[in-house]
């Protein structure tokens, strides 16, 4: 370890910060709190918006809903565009809630709905709320460093992930690309905030410094990942995303098992799918784990007991995914 306040700390803040650069496709911030990713719904908000401004969310699932619902409980006037679970929520519908919102400040976008292994159209979404001016928030907490994400590209404000996920981490941190665009806004932004808060945060990153003391272990694990996300190049890590999704998409309808997902818009990180063999999750969970150790999760909310879910992202090979499915045909039988 280093000392978090020496100079080793800023070289390696400001090379980490580099390599997150890269990984998210954008020249501008990159800032890393110690948290899970729930911290960066928060953060997002109290940092780029006031009390009392609309905006327009997605809610295709568990996550999106809980972005939608904190967005409410932080007073702000909260549009949902939303639609059945296992849906995604697409570009006509997103247009219609701007044009019935009216002035919208900003947009909440799940970009993978990891309760339902649907993947939203984040690039078209994006820009329908860039055309309208609106900062654009994205929940890209199981999208990024599995799938493309462009922040720079696509116009992104707050794009905000937790480590835990396809950055293949111990849990404990949150990143988040932070635009220009959205410095601006907080300079403004009507909450109260100190943890979260943007401008000392920004100011020591600039250094090669945080505001508070880092959680310096779970940095050097971001490196470590990072750097093995740039050796193997950004958009083969990508490509392998979607090799793996759709392998165990097709091992599923080998079983006869039904992917949750909207055909067109599954996701490459995680797949959902209906509990089969009349049993139910977690019947179907504890199975497989009692016969071969392998974990896999239920459904969410309503989807808690009819469906389970597969993880196929960061550090997943097909291996894993083949043992998966023969676990799933045998709990089944
Ligand atoms: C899409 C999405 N958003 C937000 C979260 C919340 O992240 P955390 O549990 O790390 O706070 C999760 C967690 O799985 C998620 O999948």
């Amino acid at each position: 370890m280093i000392a978090h306040r020496g100079p080793a700390m800023s070289a390696f803040m400001h090379e980490l910060r580099e390599k997150g650069r890269t990984a998210h496709r954008t020249e501008s911030d990159i800032l890393i709190w110690a948290g899970s990713g729930s911290a960066g719904w928060e953060a997002g908000i109290v940092n780029l918006l006031s009390p009392g401004d609309t905006v327009v969310a997605t809610v295709c699932g568990a996550f999106g809903e809980r972005f939608a619902w904190l967005g409410g409980k932080f007073g702000l006037n909260v549009h949902r565009v939303e639609v059945e679970w296992g849906r995604a929520v697409t570009p006509e519908m997103f247009g219609e809630a701007l044009d019935v919102a009216g002035d919208v400040k900003a947009v909440f976008i799940t970009h993978n709905e990891t309760s339902t292994g649907v993947t939203n159209p984040l690039k078209e979404l994006a820009a329908l709320a860039r055309a309208k001016n609106a900062l654009v928030l994205v929940d890209a907490v199981s999208s990024a460093g599995a799938m493309e994400l462009c922040v720079d590209e696509w116009d992104l404000d707050w794009a905000f992930s937790g480590v835990q996920k396809a950055w293949m981490c111990p849990p404990g941190l949150m990143m988040a690309a932070v635009s220009e665009r959205a410095i601006h806004a907080s300079k403004t932004a009507g909450f109260k905030r100190f943890y979260f808060d943007l401008a000392p945060m920004l100011q020591a990153a600039r250094e090669g410094s945080t505001a508070t003391t880092p959680a310096v272990s779970l940095l050097y694990a971001l490196d470590a990942a990072l750097d093995a996300i740039h050796e193997e190049g950004l958009e083969n890590v990508w490509a392998r995303h979607i090799r793996l999704g759709r392998a165990f998409r097709a091992g599923m309808v080998e079983l006869g098992v039904e992917v949750l997902a909207e055909p067109g818009y599954e996701s490459s990180s995680v797949t959902a799918f209906r509990t089969p063999g009349g049993l139910s999750s977690t019947d179907l969970q504890e199975r497989i784990t009692n016969a071969t150790g392998i974990v896999i999760a239920t459904g969410q909310g309503p989807l808690a007991k009819t469906v389970n879910r597969v993880g196929h992202m960061g550090w997943t090979e097909q291996l894993e995914l083949d043992a998966t499915l023969e676990a799933i045909g045998a709990a089944m039988r």
